[in-house]
């Protein structure tokens, strides 16, 4: 006999309404969830590939780059990372991760599970790398890839990165940014900035949903890759000779075979996660309606707005803010206040999510994030009003009203 069904597993789902402040994920723009609902197609259909193929111009615009290999992998954002290191590095190659929180803990970890003699550098959490000092590193470990957050939302710090793939070129190592929390927020010129892989995701400043990463590599390493291009028995085309590489150990995250999927030759791999592509393809498309400039001005003006308003609340806001995100704002908890409390009583009495970190900062810092869609005014102000409200009951002791008027000062002034 099957087990009893819990009653509410039988009701259709109707969560309440949030509005999700938080680190990421953030409510989708309602154009992205009405693109969602369009009818599922075959992935062979001309007009699925018709949509893959302006999804892959849409990100390079996007990315600005002219790299062929664009396009997107099925799954979080961690699934990108891991499909580049797995089809990039071999057992024993050098990696280099520069880890300033816990993301880069994250790519140091799928680096070792690829086998790689990982080497970590670490910057303490809410400071972000000098990147003379990973030349340094890189001149003394060699390593064969280089990887790096550009922002880790687990500080809320954001790597500058200019000048860090033009060094690691110039020493024969692979650059791999990590954009997830970054990408659209804050500018990344791939080309310009000579960045050989970034990968993404949609749930932070592009206003989507989890599930589908959007992810750029340069001909370079595209060429690598197909040197262990081992094709999946029952797929093979006329005339297949297997690459003289070793075979990549992933069969769901080999990149030479995703190349081929989605490449003119439109070789099977996995079942297109259709829903997914057609989030992709809305992001982009409403990021580039807006444009990159306009789109990383209204997220450094609520970065400044939500600055302003805690630091008018007497509260600390955390880490180095020259080098802050702009689409996510850490603060210490007031001592005497408990985080959790107040995370509670702003999602159960407000609907507003905000989010605590990790490790050493986890029940520390709040982190209050205004991006995507929600990096808007009326989502700040209410959200710094909530916040008020919520810290005033529990004694915190401020003036009521200044964090409101802060922000609405900056944007006022705008
Ligand atoms: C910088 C960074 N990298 C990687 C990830 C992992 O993303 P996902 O949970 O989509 O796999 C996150 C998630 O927040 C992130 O902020």
């Amino acid at each position: 006999m099957s087990p009893a069904l819990p009653p509410e597993a039988l009701t259709d789902i109707h969560p309440l309404p949030r509005l999700l402040m938080g680190p990421g994920p953030i409510n989708a723009d309602p154009r992205v969830l009405r693109a969602m609902s369009a009818q599922l197609l075959g992935q062979f259909d001309p007009q699925f590939r018709a949509y893959m193929r302006e999804t892959q111009a849409l990100y390079r615009a996007v990315f600005e780059t002219a790299n062929t290999q664009t396009l997107c992998i099925d799954g979080t954002a961690r699934s990108a990372i891991e499909t580049v290191m797995v089809s990039v590095v071999e057992p024993g190659d050098r990696v280099l991760v520069a880890s300033f929180g816990r993301f880069g803990q994250l790519k140091a970890e799928i680096a070792r599970r690829c086998g790689a003699d990982v080497r970590v550098i670490e910057a303490e959490w809410g400071t972000v790398f000098d990147p003379a000092h990973i030349e340094r590193e890189i001149r003394a470990f060699s390593p064969r890839l280089v990887a790096c957050c550009q922002g880790d939302t687990s500080t809320t710090m954001l790597q500058p990165l200019a000048d860090l793939g033009r060094i690691c070129r110039a020493h024969g190592a692979v650059l791999q940014v990590d954009a997830t929390a970054s990408l659209c927020g804050t500018p990344l010129p791939v080309d310009a900035w000579q960045i050989d892989v970034v990968t993404g995701a949609l749930q932070k400043c592009l206003a989507g949903p989890s599930g589908i990463a959007p992810i750029t590599f340069s001909d370079s390493v595209a060429s690598t890759i197909q040197r262990r291009r081992h094709i999946e028995e029952g797929l093979r085309p006329a005339g297949y000779r297997a690459g003289e590489g070793r075979i990549i150990a992933s069969n769901y995250f080999d990149l030479a075979m995703i190349m081929d999927y989605w490449g003119e030759q439109a070789l099977n791999h996995h079942t297109e996660a259709t829903t997914m592509l057609y989030a992709a393809r809305e992001c982009a498309r409403i990021f580039l309606l807006e444009g990159h400039e306009a789109v990383y001005a209204r997220h450094a003006l609520a970065s400044r707005a939500v600055v302003a308003a805690l630091q008018a609340m007497g509260l600390r806001v955390f880490g180095d803010l020259a080098n802050k995100m702009p689409n996510v704002t850490g603060v210490w908890i007031p001592d005497g206040v408990s985080g959790d409390r107040v995370r509670t009583a702003m999602l159960d009495e407000f609907g507003i999510e905000i989010g605590t970190s990790f490790g050493p900062l986890h029940g520390r810092i709040w982190r209050i994030g205004a991006m995507g869609y929600n990096a808007r005014r009326d989502a700040v102000l209410t959200t710094i009003a909530a916040l008020e409200a919520v810290l005033a009951g529990e004694g915190y002791r401020f003036a009521r009203g200044a964090g409101v008027d802060a922000a609405r000062e900056v944007y006022r002034a705008q």
